[in-house]
């Protein structure tokens, strides 16, 4: 069996090595191996696959950014997955549709990203998660400002990548079937708590945490639970103090 992954970050390493766990064939394409989902043809370089998991990422937070590069990313994935008549499964993120975050540029382009793919991909699976127990890591790097790292005010629900990685897994393989997965890590906790149970230090670096609290109506939604799992979303381990154990090892 192969897939293709498109992406190759957090997620998409940890994707890639659960399927060659399971001994899939299964090859990352991202920027810096040439592959660029926003060039026009770039579907046409990936051979043929049993699926296709769409696993990009931007660090692009405005609507409209965020939203070109997202919906550009599916109709490629949706491109790879139509010319070899596979399996288009999309990573995407729970709740970013819901009324409380509507109009959140990030959020709304994946909302836009899930709709371009229920449009293009006959053969859709979206698997929708929480924030990752990695988020907090993602969140000090793309947010520190020389010594400074800014920690937005938000309450979370983490899961661990390598758990998404398995339910990825399974879709691409058919071990589960269905349109949508919605999946959540088992603790509620703030952002900041998350990261304040990092090891220190981060990245070979000693940053210094600041909180901030996100104005406007947003920012009331992050910090008041918009992003907490619903009571019929699927609850998936570790916890964060079983998932700090693995990170020592
Ligand atoms: N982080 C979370 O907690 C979380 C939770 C739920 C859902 N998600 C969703 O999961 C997805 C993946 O997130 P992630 O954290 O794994 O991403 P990430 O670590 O930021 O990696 C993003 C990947 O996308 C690739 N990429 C960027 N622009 C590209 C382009 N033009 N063409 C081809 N590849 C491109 C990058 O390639 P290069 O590195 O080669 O440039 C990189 O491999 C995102 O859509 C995110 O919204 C994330």
């Amino acid at each position: 069996m192969k897939v293709a992954i498109i992406g190759a970050g957090v997620s998409g390493r940890a994707i890639a090595r659960e399927l060659s766990r399971r001994g899939v064939d299964a090859r990352t394409y991202s920027r810096s191996s040439g592959f660029d989902v926003t060039q026009a043809g770039t579907a046409a370089r990936i051979p043929a696959v049993d699926a296709v998991v769409e696993a990009t990422g931007t660090v692009a937070m405005g609507g409209r950014a965020a939203g070109e590069f997202f919906t550009a990313s599916t109709r490629t994935a949706a491109a790879v997955a139509r010319a070899s008549g596979a399996r288009h499964v999309l990573l995407s993120i729970l709740h970013c549709d819901a009324p409380a975050v509507r109009g959140f540029g990030y959020y709304a382009a994946k909302a836009a990203q899930e709709r371009v793919a229920r449009q293009e991909s006959e053969n859709l699976t979206i698997v929708r998660t929480t924030q990752w127990f990695e988020f907090a890591r993602q969140t000090l790097a793309r947010s520190r400002i020389g010594p400074l790292a800014f920690v937005p005010a938000m309450l979370v629900q983490p899961i661990a990548v390598d758990t998404v990685a398995r339910v990825i897994a399974d879709v691409a393989t058919g071990a589960r079937t269905g349109p949508l997965h919605e999946i959540a890590g088992p603790e509620v906790m703030t952002l900041r708590a998350l990261v304040g149970r990092l090891p220190a230090p981060v990245d070979g670096e000693h940053l210094l945490r600041v909180p901030v609290p996100l104005p406007g109506r947003f920012g009331r939604a992050f910090r008041t639970g918009a992003l907490i799992a619903a009571a019929d979303t699927e609850i998936l381990g570790p916890t964060l103090a079983e998932w700090l154990a693995t990170q020592a090892d």
